[in-house]
């Protein structure tokens, strides 16, 4: 039985979160003298003297409108590594606790445990880049607090089948993690839909692929409010700064262009694809939901030096493993991809 009162760490239960200036007064006022703030403000911008909201509500508000999620359900961080550590840090005795990973996958689940000293177990993904739910299941002990699901994932660029996601989320007692980071550029419904139906649900999504905006560092949880609670207890008080809030807050009203862009991202891999197939060095290209190609060469490594001498930069995938002689591919624009394919036409296999 899921019962999360018994996952999260006793010191968390128990602590009493920081309580800010702005956490306690929340009316109308004209006269701020409450944070230590520099009334004054700064030479350079008048307007960026005051801390910012620290549970950003009208950030939430829209986030709440578009994903037809309720504000209690959602939590933002700075980038989506933030909550990543941070459902380590609420989740997870360090020397106690243990998570599972499906390598090839995303690199902060293995770094983020590795810095709170929690214990990873590795389940590979299978030949074709699905979950392996016989070896989850053998892997799964009494204090395995967490499973990372990246979907789609990368560097494969698949999503991982629902059915078996659905088992996990059925099955599981602890956190079931779904990162869907590039959700956006794949036809899989979201399992944002489904957060009343698994009260053991997280999932994760951000502002820096589809939306354009990985300078911006804003990523998104959502879960159960109690879930929700727990990571803003544990967060930095003010973890997304003002100038943050306001773009954000911009950003958002543009859905419309997004879409379109994430339309024309689509299309430009589709068409980057059929370019692809047509070089002599190119052995496979993976299917991808997602806004990149994992491919694989002949001989990638020097492929990629190659590349770097001409300035473009690709991602050296070819030490990881099941990804060997793999370059990981960003869709890029239409000129750059067309440079990329005549660079690639133009190298000769010694
Ligand atoms: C699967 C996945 N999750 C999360 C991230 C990080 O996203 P953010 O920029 O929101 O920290 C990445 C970045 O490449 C990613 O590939």
């Amino acid at each position: 039985m899921f019962n999360l009162a018994s996952l999260v760490r006793g010191n968390i239960k128990k602590l009493s979160p920081y309580s800010s200036a702005r956490d306690e007064f929340s009316g109308k006022a004209s006269v701020f003298l409450d944070a230590n703030e520099n009334s004054l403000g700064s030479p350079l911008t008048k307007w960026y003297n005051r801390y910012p909201d620290p549970l950003q509500k009208k950030v939430k508000e829209k986030i709440s409108f578009i994903k037809k999620v309720p504000i209690e359900q959602i939590f933002l961080g700075n980038g989506s590594d933030e909550p990543i550590d941070i459902l380590l840090r609420c989740f997870c005795e360090p020397k106690v606790d243990e998570v599972i990973i499906m390598p090839p996958t995303y690199g902060m689940y293995e770094v983020s445990a590795n810095i709170n000293n929690v214990t990873i177990r590795k389940v590979p993904l299978t030949s074709s880049f699905q979950i392996d739910l016989e070896q989850l299941e053998q892997s799964i002990q009494p204090n395995t607090k967490i499973i990372w699901i990246c979907s789609p994932n990368n560097p494969t660029g698949n999503s991982m089948d629902r059915q078996s996601i659905e088992m996990i989320l059925n099955n599981f007692d602890g956190l079931v993690v779904i990162d869907e980071a590039y959700i956006n550029f794949s036809r899989q419904k979201s399992f944002v839909a489904d957060l009343n139906d698994y009260p053991n649900l997280v999932v994760m999504q951000t502002l820096s692929k589809a939306w354009g905006l990985a300078g911006l560092r804003m990523g998104m949880a959502f879960a159960s409010s109690e879930i929700i609670q727990y990571m803003n207890k544990v967060k930095p008080p003010y973890n997304i700064s003002e100038p943050v809030q306001e773009l954000a807050l911009k950003a958002l009203d543009e859905i419309g262009q997004v879409n379109d862009m994430i339309k024309a991202i689509v299309d430009m891999r589709a068409a980057l694809e059929k370019d692809l197939m047509n070089i002599e060095t190119v052995e496979k290209i993976y299917p991808s939901d997602a806004n990149f190609l994992l491919v694989k060469f002949q001989d990638a490594k020097a492929l990629y030096e190659y590349l770097l001498d001409r300035e473009i930069v690709v991602r050296d995938r070819s030490n990881v493993q099941r990804c060997e002689d793999c370059l990981r591919i960003t869709v890029g624009t239409e000129k750059e991809n067309k440079a990329l394919i005549e660079t690639l036409k133009s190298f000769k296999q010694s």
